[in-house]
C-alpha cells in the first residue's frame, strides 16, 4: 500500500516582476508503507519546496498529491489541520521544541491535544522513550539537554500519535557527528521496530546512508534513485558518486564521518 503518491506534481513561484519560476515539474513519487526514503539534490533543486507541499504547508500548482489515500489539497482549513495532526509527523533541523515545557510535556502534547486519557498516554510514551533512550530526561527542560537529546525528543513527539508519514527536514543539520549518528540510529529503529514510514530531506550523505532508498532531484525533477543493498558503507559511496555526477552545490557536508 502506498502512503504517499504524487503524480505530475508541479510548483511555480510567481515573482514581483511577474516572472514565473518553475521550482518543481512532473514529480512522480511513491512511498510504500514502512519505507524509509531519502530525498537529496543540489541546493535550489526544490527539496524544501517538495517537502512543504507534502507537509501541506504549501500547495502544488499542478498535479496530484495523495497521502494515505487522501488528497489534502481539497480539504478546508479545519479538516486540513486535523489531517496534518493525525496523518503527519514532523522533525525539523532546529527541533522546534517548546522551552516552557518539560521533555515529557513536549512529547505528549499531540496526544493531550487529541484528548487522550492520561493512562493511555503513559502506555504510549513508555516504549517510545525507551527506544529513544530519553527516559531519564523526561522531567528536564529543553534547555537542559543536548542537541542530540533534543532531536530524539522531537522524534518522540513526531511519532507518538502514530502518523502515517513522518517527514524530516535536515534533522541532523545542527548536530555534531556523534549526535547525528545517535539520531539516525534511533530513526532507523523507529522505522524497523515501529514500522514508521519516513521521508527525509538531507544534504548529508552519512545521514542519507541510513535510508533504504534515495530519490535525487535536480532542477525540480526526479533525476535518479538508488536502493540500499546490505552494506551501508557501499551505499554511502554510491550516494557520493551520484552527488558528484549531479554536480551543483551540495554544500560542504559531503565527507565521511567517523
Ligand atoms: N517563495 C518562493 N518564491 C520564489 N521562488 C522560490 C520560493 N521558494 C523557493 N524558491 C525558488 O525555488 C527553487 C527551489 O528552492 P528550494 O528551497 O525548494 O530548494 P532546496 O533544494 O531546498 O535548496 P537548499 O538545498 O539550498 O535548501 C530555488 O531556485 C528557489 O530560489
Ligand atoms: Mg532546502
Amino acid at each position: 500500500m502506498s502512503v504517499l503518491k504524487t503524480t505530475g506534481l508541479g510548483k511555480v513561484y510567481g515573482s514581483t516582476k511577474n516572472v514565473l519560476y518553475t521550482a518543481l515539474k512532473d514529480v512522480d513519487i511513491e512511498v510504500e508503507k514502512g519505507e524509509f526514503v531519502g530525498v537529496m539534490g543540489p541546493s535550489g533543486s526544490g527539496k524544501t519546496t517538495l517537502l512543504n507541499i507534502l507537509a501541506t504547508i504549501d500547495k502544488p500548482s499542478s498535479g496530484k498529491l495523495e497521502i494515505n489515500g487522501i488528497d489534502p489539497t481539497v480539504l478546508n482549513d479545519h479538516k486540513l489541520a486535523l489531517f496534518r495532526r493525525r496523518e503527519l509527523g514532523f522533525v525539523f533541523q532546529d527541533f522546534n521544541l517548546l522551552d516552557a515545557l518539560s521533555v515529557k510535556e513536549n512529547i505528549i502534547l499531540p496526544l493531550v491535544m487529541e484528548g487522550m486519557k492520561p493512562k493511555k498516554i503513559e502506555e504510549r510514551l513508555k516504549p517510545i522513550v525507551e527506544m529513544l533512550q530519553i527516559e531519564q530526561l523526561l522531567n528536564k527542560r529543553t534547555y537542559e539537554i543536548s542537541g542530540g537529546q533534543k532531536q530524539r525528543t522531537a522524534i518522540a513527539r513526531a511519532i507518538i500519535h502514530e502518523p502515517s508519514l513522518l517527514l524530516a527536514d535536515e534533522l541532523t543539520g545542527n548536530l555534531d557527528s556523534k549526535s547525528a549518528k545517535d539520531v539516525m540510529d534511533t530513526l532507523k529503529k523507529m522505522n524497523e521496530e515501529l514500522g514508521a514510514t519516513i521521508l527525509m530531506v538531507t544534504h548529508d550523505p552519512f545521514s542519507a546512508s541510513y535510508c533504504q532508498r534515495i530519490i535525487f532531484i535536480k532542477d525540480g525533477q526526479p533525476f535518479t534513485q538508488i536502493n540500499r543493498g546490505s552494506s551501508r558503507q557501499v551505499f554511502f559511496q554510491q550516494i557520493l558518486d551520484v552527488q558528484s555526477m549531479l554536480g551543483g552545490d551540495f554544500d560542504d557536508l559531503s565527507f565521511p564521518r567517523a
